[in-house]
């Protein structure tokens, strides 16, 4: 018999979670696009990264052999992040600079973003996604205790929004009416959205044969509440992902600091964690020094 109203509570919670995934698989299943199939070139490219001792030069050629990923790679490679003394124009070069992990990652996000080219919020997304991939690096090697290799979360970070660019096809995203969304932070305001982009990325991810935990990682970057205690491989990743997220938005905005005191999703994962807000506020203003 139901006495506690603490009982009450969780099972209308556990109803509320279970109509809000009928609800967004309803959603996910009325969109008429479809998940976009993972180009020869990143097959190839994983293909040749996964072999024991993979080979720099077919790497090299296989970039070069696509305009539009050689062109970014050479731009990440000769930004200020990375501190070039001189002006790289070799993708060899570039490999050495950035390493076969980071460059394939970019490849595969370029790939993916121009999924969504045409509209205003892609460029927008692959800034941010640049961003928090590079955070989360740094976030990775700090928090050794969270045994995640800062290659998945590089990967992880640069990959965990890529659902938004088969989404930018859809119509709440292009209408010309005033739906048109013309910043990207006002969809993590909307969390039906975010949810859906989280999902479109976890399946996209899935069928370009990204390892599971960074699939699983993408689906629950806005749903940490609901990662099963027991699967601490994701939930650390997932947990390492947001905050790295939250960093990245400070350093843009720095009055977003304020709101997170009080959001919910950063209180439990600092609380996963077993970190403070002061820890949170050390590992972010270190960040700040080397992004800056
Ligand atoms: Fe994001
Ligand atoms: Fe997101």
């Amino acid at each position: 018999m139901l006495t506690e109203k603490s009982d009450i509570k969780s099972i209308l919670k556990c109803y509320y979670i279970k109509l809000k995934v009928i609800i967004r698989s309803d959603i996910l299943q009325s969109n008429d696009f479809n998940i976009p199939p993972c180009p020869q070139v990143i097959t190839d490219l994983t293909k040749e990264r996964s072999r024991p001792s993979p080979d720099l030069r077919k790497i090299a050629m296989l970039i070069e052999s696509d305009i539009a990923i050689a062109a970014g790679i050479l731009k990440t490679a000769n930004s200020p992040l990375f501190g070039a003394s001189r002006r790289i124009s070799d993708i060899g070069h570039a490999i050495m600079i950035l390493g076969i992990t980071r460059v394939i990652d970019i490849a595969m996000a370029l790939k993916m973003s121009a999924i969504g080219k045409q509209h205003p919020l892609t460029s927008q997304i692959w800034e941010h996604s640049r961003a928090v991939a590079e955070i989360a690096t740094v976030v990775a090697k700090v928090l050794k205790f969270m045994d995640i290799l800062p290659n998945i979360a590089h990967t992880t970070g640069l990959l965990h929004d890529c659902g938004l660019f088969p989404m930018l096809q859809s119509k709440p995203f292009t209408s010309s009416n005033s739906k048109m969304i013309t910043d990207i932070s006002t969809l993590d305001m909307d969390p039906e959205k975010s949810m859906m982009h989280s999902h479109w990325g976890y399946y996209m991810l899935k069928s370009w044969g990204l390892p599971e935990v960074v699939c699983q990682a993408v689906k629950y970057h806005h749903d940490f509440e609901n990662i099963p205690d027991a699967d601490t491989e994701l939930k650390n990743l997932a947990a390492l992902i947001i905050l790295s997220e939250q960093i990245s938005w400070i350093i843009s905005n720095p009055q977003f600091e304020q709101k997170l005191k009080s959001n919910e999703t950063h209180i439990s994962v600092l609380d996963y964690l077993l970190l403070t807000f002061e820890d949170f506020n050390e590992i972010k203003n270190d960040i700040w020094v080397t992004q800056c």
